[in-house]
């Protein structure tokens, strides 16, 4: 059974005729997106907003409505993945790099689902490395204001000889810190920071997290 799968076509059940949505990127979302597609094709009528340049070119090739922030008041709904999910439902996100755009959407939604598979839980946030989006501009000097707030920090790159470009044009550092026990703190802290554009803790903001079992099984926190 396909956890992620799972996971993503539950939470696609709470989209309803009418609604604007919020796409998420990844794996999981990925799931979420398809079914979306299957249900536009069989006449849902949705508009929807990506999270992502991957995610807009798979709703583009699924016939998913398109609309933009300038056209819309609120989202409906919005569903997301994510790297790591502590009890309090407080999450890491942008693995893949899409977390800015994610956090935009996800704050302008009336509702946040994220959907994981059972690895994404855990008791304290910090083993996945947390991606920060910075300007290339000053990066050295971003970088040490960063790393003096107790992590090390690695510059993603794309492949071995390029540098991880996100879709607004900026870097991610990848920030290791040794346990992030109060994720609100270090969120204003990094956020602080000039150079840093957003970090991917999400402090908040789940109203719900669906996740998906290898052995079928469903478990919704909220
Ligand atoms: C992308 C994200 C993803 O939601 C997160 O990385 C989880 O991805 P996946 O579902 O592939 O495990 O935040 O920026």
């Amino acid at each position: 059974m396909n956890a992620k799968k799972l996971a993503g076509e539950k939470a696609v059940e709470q989209v309803k005729e009418g609604m604007v949505v919020g796409l998420g990127t990844g794996s999981t979302a990925y799931w979420a997106v398809q079914k979306l597609g299957e249900l536009v094709k069989d006449g849902l009528h949705i508009k929807a907003i990506p999270t992502s340049k991957s995610t807009e070119k798979l709703a583009i090739e699924l016939n998913i409505p398109l609309v933009s922030f300038s056209e819309i008041n609120e989202i409906d709904l919005t569903i997301d993945g994510a790297d790591e999910i502590n009890p309090t439902l407080d999450l890491i996100k942008g693995g893949g790099g899409a977390l800015l755009r994610e956090k935009i959407v996800a704050h302008s939604s009336k509702k946040f689902v994220v959907i994981a598979d059972e690895s994404k839980l855990v008791n304290h946030l910090g083993s996945f490395p947390l991606p920060v989006e910075v300007t290339p501009f000053g990066l050295d000097v971003t970088k040490r204001e960063i790393q003096n707030l107790r992590c090390n920090t690695i510059l993603r790159q794309s492949d071995a000889s390029n540098i991880f470009i996100t879709d607004n044009g900026n870097y991610i550092l990848d920030c290791y810190f040794e346990s992030i026990i109060d994720p609100s703190i270090i969120h204003t802290q990094l956020n602080m920071i000039p150079g840093v554009v957003e970090n991917g803790l999400f402090v908040n903001m789940a109203e719900q997290v669906i996740i998906g079992y290898n052995d079928g099984r469903l478990k919704v926190l909220e």
